[in-house]
């Protein structure tokens, strides 16, 4: 049987299914690893960051055509600048709110939550605030980083409408500046997310984290919390000293559609 790496070969109808299986853990033995881990795990987590919308079309942050290559974080994702450089801070998540308008998830969320529906992962915790894995269907959804589709005043905490902050300067209520529920740097984290994505990795089996450099405290953290196997899917390498059980170098949406092509053979 050939061995080329020709991912074509898993649809050749005149090979068996041990046949194809074998030649997987040739040309791909971490994805056949990984799909074992899934397969025998009983409780598994899947970590994302802002690599796992990029196929989406949304920029990460610390690639080459992330945000943070162009702009300081420090300028437009403090507190500071929400308080001090307004109308920056307004300007930088109205750009991101616009940009969602045309974005939907990849087939990836969408393996990811018929993954959830088949029992073969039961949570995802995401460093991600553009709501994908929600709008593709998965239901236990732990969103560290806090959400840029809902808004509030930042003085009276007043819940305000997309086309508000929009539209609008000042918090009708209290005339205080209007922000999207994001975790800005160098604020706390939701504790209840927190705590049920702590918890959730904590008695995991399999953790695969997705699409994070891994450069930003507390989540970063997490992958160390598991006693289980710890996977890492991410098409750069990620600095910090994680001693991953699997490391499959790829990008996300191809990665998770040839996982979901080996776990249906
Ligand atoms: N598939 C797999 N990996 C990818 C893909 C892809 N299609 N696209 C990008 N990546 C990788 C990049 O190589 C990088 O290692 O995903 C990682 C994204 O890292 P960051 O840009 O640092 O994003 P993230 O880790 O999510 O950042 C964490 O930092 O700015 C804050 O609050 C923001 O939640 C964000 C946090």
């Amino acid at each position: 049987m050939e061995h080329n790496g020709d991912w074509k070969t898993l649809s050749n109808e005149a090979l068996t299914k041990e046949e194809k299986l074998k030649w997987a853990k040739v040309c791909y033995p971490e994805l056949v690893q990984l799909v074992q881990l899934l397969q025998s795990s009983t409780y598994t987590v899947v970590l994302t960051g802002a690599g796992m919308s990029t196929e989406s079309g949304i920029p990460d942050f610390r690639s080459q055509s992330g945000w943070w290559k162009n702009i300081d974080p420090r300028k437009v994702a403090t507190v500071d600048a929400l308080e001090e450089h307004y109308s920056l801070f307004q300007e930088f998540y109205q750009t991101r709110v616009k940009a969602l308008e045309n974005i939907e998830p990849h087939i990836g969320h969408y393996i990811l939550a018929k993954w959830e529906k088949k029992n073969l992962i039961q949570a995802i915790a995401t460093q991600n605030v553009d709501g994908l894995h929600q709008k593709s269907g998965s239901k236990t959804v732990y969103p560290l980083h806090g959400s840029i589709r809902s808004f509030r005043c930042h003085h009276c905490d007043q819940a305000v409408k997309e086309e508000v902050f929009m539209n609008e300067d000042s918090c009708s209520i209290c005339g205080g500046k209007l922000r999207p529920n994001v975790v800005l740097f160098g604020e706390t984290l939701p504790s209840d997310v927190w705590d049920s994505a702590y918890q959730s990795i904590e008695q995991a089996d399999l953790v695969i984290v997705i699409g994070t450099s891994l450069e930003v405290y507390p989540v970063n953290e997490l992958p160390s919390l598991t006693k289980g196997k710890t996977v890492l899917v991410n098409v750069d390498e990620v600095s910090g000293f994680y001693p991953f059980d699997v490391i499959v170098k790829g990008k996300a949406k191809e990665v998770l559609e040839k996982l979901n092509e080996l776990l249906e053979l």
